[in-house]
């Protein structure tokens, strides 16, 4: 099943036209699929080339195994991607260059576990859990805040879980929004 969030994020744009979109650490394929089924021209990148095979083939999805932690230049072309979704993957230290593939103008959603959620169930390790705030503090620099969430999430599990949303925009427009009234 895909993330709801996410799709009610992209639901919300009302695109009408061909878009570039990437699924970072895309894993099965559960959100890549139904998203190259809007006629997007999805990316999926992912490291587990296995998990890859299965969707290679479908119409509309760019497979690209990767492993995003080196330190080697992301295959994936700059300022190029409209959307890009990232869901349940966290690597910190090549987290600030997802800013890099957005265009002007392009969104980022990003959905993944945070502090809290090892009571309830996996990931527990620290390194995979954002702290409370992090992804804004991580992006709001560059990118122009549109929506945040941090808690409970009650699905099939309950989880805990950070959600925000971003928009790219020029740094003259960032300053206009968020200078003195
Ligand atoms: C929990 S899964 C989430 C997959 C997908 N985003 C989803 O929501 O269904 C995490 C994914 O990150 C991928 N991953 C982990 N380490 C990676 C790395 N170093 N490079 C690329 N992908 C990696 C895994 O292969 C796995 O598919």
């Amino acid at each position: 099943m895909h993330s709801k969030w996410i799709f009610n994020q992209i639901d919300a744009l009302q695109i009408k036209k061909k878009i570039n979109l990437l699924d970072f650490a895309s894993g099965n394929g559960r959100n890549s699929i139904p998203l190259s089924y809007k006629n997007f021209i999805v990316t999926a990148i992912d490291k587990d080339q296995e998990k890859l095979n299965k969707y290679e083939n479908y119409n509309n999805i760019n497979t690209i195994p990767f492993d995003l932690e080196t330190e080697k230049e992301w295959p994936l072309p700059r300022e190029f991607f409209d959307v890009i979704i990232v869901v349940n993957y966290l690597y910190r230290p090549n987290i600030k260059k997802l800013i890099d593939l957005l265009k002007k103008d392009g969104f980022l959603f990003y959905e993944t576990f945070s502090f809290g959620n090892e009571k309830y169930g996996s990931p527990k390790n620290p390194d995979f859990l954002l702290k409370d705030g992090e992804l804004l503090d991580i992006f709001e620099n560059e990118l122009v805040p549109l929506s945040f969430y941090n808690g409970k999430i009650i699905g099939k599990n309950i989880s805990i879980k950070q959600r925000a949303s971003f928009i790219k925009k020029t740094s003259y427009y960032k300053d206009a929004l968020f200078k003195k009234r």
